[in-house]
């Protein structure tokens, strides 16, 4: 690999160790709940930043848009596309106290807008991650409705930096005029979400099918699938949710899952118009649909809720960071490219976690390392780790696409993270409650946002939260 890499990134490689605390110019991409506390900790370690956003407020993924895409199924490379994947009922599937950043808590607020709940609706996360943006001052730190559409490597001084431009959108009444800036940064982060490039199932005879087809990125509200026969394929949360949603209007739902076993196969217990199949196996010119297990149904619409897949136009760097079956490498605790660290980093790949502490983490690690405050393995160490990491997924028979799944370790490494940083462990009522949680959701998929038996988990947060008030602990 180190053979193939241009003398440009050779030099960059060779760059001195950082001895002394740095202040850097840093760009952040985005500023969804990943580029807000980036921003935020960079900005506390002494860096000067700016945030690229090509929305024209804060918050990414909540920020609901009652449009679609203009092509639904989200392959067309051309389509208009629409950030967040919100559907108008979402709650959250993480109870509120275990979902916020560690310093500042999720909390019930006053207001008329606020929602007390402990899964609340979306608006609420919106409301919550526009307090965390002005409590901070962040806001000032975003250019927004600017877009960046190339990262890549320039000769500027004695070692290399990133070029950023980026495409900021200026409204007049007639026209929108475009304004390019090409910019250079000691560093570059990452944070432009993965929940917004769909993937979809391949299913076999599906180009002669006749109905319509869509992927659960541009499913809304349930009215459009009135009195329709729907196959839905997927098993995630949303997969979950959204074919509940569903069965309140249509005919019929026929849910087609990878996960499915012979027990719970056939007719779903409290609905009458709810199936449970095994895979799709083929489509047909008729209209039907062909499941594995040999049921055969009439359908009008097929809904994807297959997931998605990273995607990074901008950055110029492709022979070096690939995502390869959604595997985005290589990459050192999914954060740094090894070639390239510090100066790129990536902050919320991993997906089965409790997301904001997460992320939260990741920037306090990236902050301290472009300081110098925190030093970080090798070069050849850091590719050592990955490549062990890695072969640990084969040895288990996972494919590249779960790389950054991280449902069975999530709090070790956030501990990591957190020992790099001098910060404390997870909390342990965050553990427990993620447990405790998870296993409600399976038993009782109605209604775990609003039955639980955690209870007494929920005092012990609010206790610990006390020292984040204003007038609390500190
Ligand atoms: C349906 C759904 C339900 C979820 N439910 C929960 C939940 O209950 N609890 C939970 O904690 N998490 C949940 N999540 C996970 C959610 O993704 C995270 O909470 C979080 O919002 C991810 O933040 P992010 O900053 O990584 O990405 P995003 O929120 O997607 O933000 C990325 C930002 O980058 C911007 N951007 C992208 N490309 C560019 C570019 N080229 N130039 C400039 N700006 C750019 C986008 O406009 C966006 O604002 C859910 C996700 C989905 C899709
Ligand atoms: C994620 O990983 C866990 C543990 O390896 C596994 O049980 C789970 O099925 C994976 N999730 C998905 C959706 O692939």
């Amino acid at each position: 690999m180190a053979s193939r890499m241009p003398p440009t990134l050779q030099r960059l490689a060779m760059a001195p160790v950082i001895t002394s605390l740095s202040s850097r110019k840093v760009a952040v991409i985005g500023a969804g709940a990943a580029g807000l506390v980036a921003a935020r900790e960079l900005r506390r370690e002494g860096h000067k930043v700016v945030v690229f956003e090509r929305d024209d407020k804060v918050g990414g993924t909540w920020i609901y848009s009652p449009n679609v895409e203009s092509d639904q199924l989200g392959l067309d490379p051309s389509r208009t596309i629409v950030h967040s994947s919100l559907y108008d009922s979402l709650r959250t599937n993480l109870p509120r106290e275990s979902m916020g950043f560690r310093d500042y808590p999720f909390v019930v607020k006053d207001g008329k807008e606020r929602d007390p709940r402990r899964f609340p609706g979306h608006p609420e996360v919106l409301l919550y991650l526009d307090d965390f943006a002005r409590d901070f001052e962040l806001t000032e730190l975003v250019r927004f409705g600017t877009e960046v559409f190339h990262v890549g490597l320039v000769e500027e001084g004695k070692w290399p930096k990133w070029v950023v431009k980026s495409r900021r959108r200026i409204r007049n009444d007639q026209e929108s005029i475009p304004i390019d800036l090409d910019e250079v940064f000691d560093g570059v982060v990452v944070c432009n979400g993965h929940y917004t490039e769909p993937r979809v199932a391949e299913i076999p005879g599906i180009d002669a099918w006749p109905g319509k087809q869509m992927h659960s990125h541009n499913y809304r509200i349930p009215e459009l699938f009135q009195d329709k026969v729907v196959a839905l394929i997927g098993s995630s949360a949303s997969a979950v949710d959204i074919s509940r949603d569903i069965a309140r209007v249509a005919k019929e739902v026929h849910i087609a899952s990878r996960s499915v076993t012979d027990g719970t196969m056939g007719k779903q217990p409290g609905y009458n118009n709810m199936w449970l199949h095994s895979m799709i196996e083929s489509a047909h010119e008729d209209g039907t649909v062909i499941f594995q297990d040999g049921s055969s149904v009439l359908v009008d619409v097929i809904l994807h809720c297959t997931g998605y897949t990273y995607h990074f136009p901008f950055l110029k760097t492709n022979d070096i960071v690939t995502v390869d079956d959604n595997r985005v490498g290589p990459l050192y605790k999914h954060v740094f490219p090894p070639f390239f660290a510090p100066w790129i980093s990536f902050i919320g790949l991993t997906w089965k976690v409790i997301p904001f502490p997460m992320f939260e983490l990741q920037s306090k690690w990236v902050a301290g390392v472009l300081s110098g405050r925190i030093a970080l393995q090798s070069q050849d160490e850091m590719l050592e780790d990955v490549k062990a990491f890695y072969s640990t997924l084969d040895a288990d028979g996972l494919p590249k696409r779960y790389t950054h799944n991280m449902s069975d370790y999530q709090f070790e490494y956030n501990d990591w993270l957190a020992a790099q940083c001098g910060c404390p462990p997870s909390e342990e009522w965050r553990k427990k409650m993620y447990y405790a949680t998870g296993k409600n959701r399976v038993a009782r998929p109605e209604t775990y946002r609003d039955e639980w038996e955690d209870q007494h988990l929920v005092l012990q947060a609010q206790e610990d939260f006390i020292q984040y008030s204003p007038n609390g602990g500190r």
